[in-house]
């Protein structure tokens, strides 16, 4: 456990965050698809239908996983991410939020057996047209129980770092932070966000906005799509391009660096980086 808590302390540290390019192969063939490249692997696992739901699904990969973190371990790896989505027009269902949440809290007790630092991440999808209200009701529901669930199965909250979504990229700070509150403990590290379909610009000033005031946690960010848009934008898969697409990356994790301190303004971003990425009904 020693070693899980000084892992999770090289991450959840002054203006530090994540690059999450760890997507499924059908994900990044869709990012390479935006800029008109094609991705030959076939995607053979990651969320399946779930049975008796609402048309929603649940995140397969519990099988084996213990063997296949041990070989992780020793190839170096000392964080694993692990992400289920709950989605508020399908219900969501009784079923699919405990189905969320019981995997999310299987995995993180078998990465943490194994040395890994669990990111346990419940995203609520960004679509329907319900009211803020409602997000905040569901995403308590599923913040309280992925840490039931988490707490059943031993996992030591000081070894974890959650990666949720923002509440609403209107009132950012307010309801998400309120959320958050009400049911992470502080033993909990780091909060890392995912983006969400929002711009690189809203990510990075909603993340500013929670950082205006001390946190019990650390909050930052571990995006995919809010740093890697206008990368790939730049790069166009030409070798030509790719010191100007770095050095865009690294504007990018500047801008995400500073917020994480609560000192980013959006002065001189790109009309790209204003882009939002919503896709309605997004499947991973
Ligand atoms: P986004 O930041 O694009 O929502 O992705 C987060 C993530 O978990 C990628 O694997």
């Amino acid at each position: 456990m020693t070693k899980i808590i000084s892992s999770y302390k090289t991450i959840a540290s002054p203006g530090r965050g994540i690059l999450a390019i760890d997507e499924s192969n059908a994900t990044c063939g869709k990012r390479l698809a935006s800029i008109g490249l094609d991705n030959t692997e076939t995607n053979r696992q990651g969320l399946v239908p779930l049975p008796g739901s609402n048309n929603e699904s649940w995140c397969q990969g519990l099988d084996g996983l213990a063997s296949r973190s041990t070989e992780y371990y020793k190839q170096g790896a000392r964080f694993a991410k692990w992400r289920t989505v709950v989605s508020i027009p399908c219900g969501p269902s009784a079923l699919a939020v405990k189905e969320a949440a019981w995997g999310l809290a299987r995995y993180a007790a078998i990465s943490q057996d194994n040395g890994l630092v669990p990111i346990v991440e419940p995203e609520i999808l960004l679509d329907g047209d319900h009211p803020i209200e409602r997000t905040l009701e569901v995403a308590e529901k599923v913040w309280s129980e992925v840490f039931f669930y988490l707490a059943e199965n031993n996992v030591v909250l000081e070894g974890i770092l959650l990666k949720p979504s923002m509440a609403s990229p209107e009132t950012i700070a307010k309801y998400t932070l309120t959320m958050l509150k009400r049911r992470v403990p502080p033993a909990v590290p780091g909060i890392m966000f995912l983006s969400g379909g929002q711009s690189e610009v809203e990510a990075t000033l909603n993340l500013n906005a929670m950082n205006q005031a001390p946190n019990p946690w650390h909050v930052s960010f571990s995006y995919a799509r809010a740093l890697q848009n206008t990368v790939l934008k730049t790069w166009q898969g030409r070798p030509e391009n790719t010191e100007a697409a770095q050095k865009s990356l690294l504007v990018r994790a500047k801008a995400n660096s500073l917020a994480q301190l609560g000192k980013y303004s959006a002065e001189g971003e790109s009309e790209e980086a204003k882009k939002g990425m919503f896709v309605k009904g997004y499947t991973y």
